[in-house]
């Protein structure tokens, strides 16, 4: 079989993948269809994307999604404020309509001259509608203006990269038009060759040490968010920064605000965890963890 087309995104140096998301991004390409990433928060899903252009040397559209976010935006809007605007305090000549045709990263991505990459990013945000809205105008791919009675042209098909987070489902007619894949949250061995992307100095010991409290809160389910990636790559930066000794990472777990991001997570944790630490009594009574 030629591999053709097939082989196109081999990784950039500072995303780490596995063989299957490779190949789930490469296919996608070649049946030019969109790729649909699920995952939980901080799998890579958002980065994968600017893997993806700087992998194949393309320019990135981000279209981050909202939950009042509607597909025909996503082409263009006719800003009638501005031209309203325009009309009462402005000496400018109002009548060429298209200068009030604002196209939108769908749009923009539909009508560039090169190639392009579109990430179009948590689209579970948006309401029901939206996902099969949006197929059909990427099926489309042209779009016609009626305030200005022009028909856009498509040169190229862009490479369209949707994710989502893991909750949501979707619509199963929207599903059966993508590519899929499912990315995995990082097991420990993953998660080390992310992190030595992000610190590639980083000592093996801090960065065991770290791994192993790391998931090891990620255990507890009585969290309303758990740690994931990004929580864990600000708070190995905190700890090379203050040079926490390494033998106090997993006893004491330094800097847990940057891990837990909930108040109540945080509460949890120092009620049910920072409890079977020894305490001491302060001069005016309180007990304070040491
Ligand atoms: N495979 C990976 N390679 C390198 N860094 C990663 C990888 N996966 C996640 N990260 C890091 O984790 C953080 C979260 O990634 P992000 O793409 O925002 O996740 P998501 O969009 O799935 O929530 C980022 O700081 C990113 O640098
Ligand atoms: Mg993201």
């Amino acid at each position: 079989m030629t591999t053709d087309g097939f082989d196109k995104f081999k990784g950039s140096h500072d995303y780490v993948t596995s063989e299957a998301l490779r190949n789930a991004v490469n296919v996608a390409i070649a049946l030019k269809r969109p790729l649909l990433v699920r995952g939980e928060p901080g799998t890579g899903k958002t980065l994968l994307a600017h893997s993806i252009a700087k992998g194949i040397d393309k320019k990135l559209i981000v279209w981050n999604i909202k939950s009042t976010t509607k597909a025909q935006e996503g082409l263009y809007v006719y800003d009638t404020v501005q031209r309203l605007n325009d009309s009462r305090f402005g000496d400018k000549d109002i009548s060429d309509i298209r200068q009030y045709i604002k196209l939108g990263k769908l749009g923009e991505a539909f009508v560039s001259k090169e190639e392009i990459v579109l990430l179009i990013d948590e689209i579970d945000k948006a309401d029901i509608e939206f996902p099969n809205d949006l197929l059909n105008e990427i099926d489309e791919m042209s779009f016609y203006i009626p305030e200005t009675g022009e028909t856009t042209v498509t040169v190229h098909r862009p490479i369209v990269v949707i994710t989502s987070n893991a909750e949501k489902e979707l619509p199963d007619a929207f599903l059966r038009r993508c590519i899929f894949h499912y990315i995995e949250f990082p097991d420990p061995a993953l998660m080390e060759e992310i992190i030595k992307v992000h610190f590639p100095d980083i000592r093996d010991n801090l960065l065991h040490q770290a791994l192993a409290t790391f998931y090891s809160l990620r255990k507890i389910d009585d969290f309303r968010k758990k740690p994931s990636t990004s929580e864990l790559i600000d708070w190995i930066r905190v700890l090379i920064a203050s040079s926490t000794p390494d033998e106090v990472i997993p006893s004491e777990i330094p800097f847990a605000g940057t891990l837990l991001k909930k108040e109540a997570d945080h509460a949890y944790f120092v009620n049910n965890y920072m409890k079977k630490m020894r305490t001491t009594k302060t001069a005016d009574g309180y007990e304070t963890l040491r």
